[in-house]
């Protein structure tokens, strides 16, 4: 099943409640485009592809919710809809790239009623949904070319199938690996403070009968720099023209451990996720959460009350930490500010979707 997926029968969009994982599996359903919007923000749905597609069909939805009786009044609503779903989170770059791809689609002179607008965005959504699955399979064998039989991988928060509409990104290189009959073993790091690592890639690494141990996050230097890991692999919210990658909170510390002990780190990325208009990751908006994140667990203070917190949600690792990056058109090596713009321009939307 998707973390993303239209349902033509009731004309609603419906994502799993990752909130709830792995203890429920609940599909929640919107009609509302600003549900969907809340839904990004409170991370019923999360990781940034996964936040690309839901806000795809969020603005799909809107147009479907509008109105308006002609073009140029749809036009006027989406523009306020692409708004509000863009200020729903602010550093996955696969919010506003997907949001921009639709509004690209739904301003084409050729559509020129309400009626042929809503059809092409929803058909868009979809073909962007479809490209996803597919791009992260390719991007995933890609990858495991540098996985070899006997591997052991660390991994942080979740970047599999939930992270994205299907397959995932890093941890989709970890299931290439184990398709290639490989075996591998996954240290994940549990990825406080919502704990992605522990409640949802587990749970991934689990159906797929692929051998982990879960970590607490202070202990994944412990097991680097005592031999136990081959590679460092990870996602990416945003990475900048230079390679500066912007990924949940406490990668950058990986990155830094693992180039003091030679252990090559790669972040997995898609196209849609590389910012070329950033010169640099001190450019990219770090998302700083509700304190509350940090002083509870699952709803229950572990402070003294009172306590404060901070909570930022991710962080920047500098590209010299970067050994590579993985993307769905190959590995892209140093100089990143070229090899990068190259991989982008030679990425293209998948016919055969
Ligand atoms: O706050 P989240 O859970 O949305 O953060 C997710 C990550 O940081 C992932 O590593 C990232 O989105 C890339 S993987 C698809």
């Amino acid at each position: 099943m998707r973390t993303v997926f239209w349902d033509y029968e009731r004309q609603s969009l419906k994502m799993i409640d990752q909130r709830l994982l792995p203890m429920q599996m609940i599909i929640a359903e919107f009609t509302d485009y600003r549900a969907v919007a809340r839904a990004i923000t409170e991370m019923y749905v999360r990781g940034a592809p996964a936040i690309g597609a839901a806000a795809a069909f969020g603005l799909a939805l809107a147009a479907h919710q509008s109105t308006a009786p002609g073009r140029e009044q749809l036009l006027a609503d989406l523009d306020s809809a692409a708004a509000t779903l863009n200020a729903a989170r602010p550093t996955a770059v696969n919010l506003a790239w997907a949001v921009s791809r639709l509004l690209a689609v739904a301003q084409q002179p050729s559509l020129a009623s309400a009626s042929a607008i809503r059809a092409a965005l929803l058909a868009e959504a979809q073909r962007l949904a479809d490209e996803d699955v597919a791009l992260n399979r390719r991007m995933g064998f890609h990858g495991a070319e540098l996985i070899n039989d006997g591997d052991t991988i660390l991994h942080h928060c979740n970047t599999g199938a939930l992270a994205t509409v299907d397959w995932g990104t890093a941890l989709g290189v970890i299931f290439a690996a184990h398709e290639q009959g490989k075996q591998i073993h996954v240290l994940v790091d549990e990825t406080r403070p919502r704990l992605q690592g522990a409640r949802l890639t587990a749970w991934e690494l689990q159906q797929r009968g692929i051998a982990y141990d879960v970590i607490a996050d202070n202990a994944a230097g412990h097991f680097m720099r005592t031999g136990q890991v081959d590679i460092v692999l990870v996602g990416s919210d945003r990475t900048a023209a230079n390679g500066d990658v912007a990924n949940k909170i406490g990668t950058y510390k990986l990155a830094v451990v693992a180039k003091e002990n030679g252990i090559p780190f790669y972040p997995v990325v898609p196209t849609s996720t590389i910012d070329l208009n950033l010169a640099h990751g001190d450019l990219i908006p770090i998302e700083e959460r509700d304190q509350e994140e940090v002083l509870t667990v699952f709803g229950q203070p572990i402070t003294p009350a009172g306590a404060t917190a901070r909570n930022p949600a991710f962080d920047v690792t500098p590209h010299r930490y970067v050994t590579g990056i993985v993307t769905e058109v190959g590995i892209i090596y140093p100089p990143f500010l070229r090899n990068l713009r190259a991989a982008v321009a030679a990425a293209q939307p998948d016919p055969a979707g």
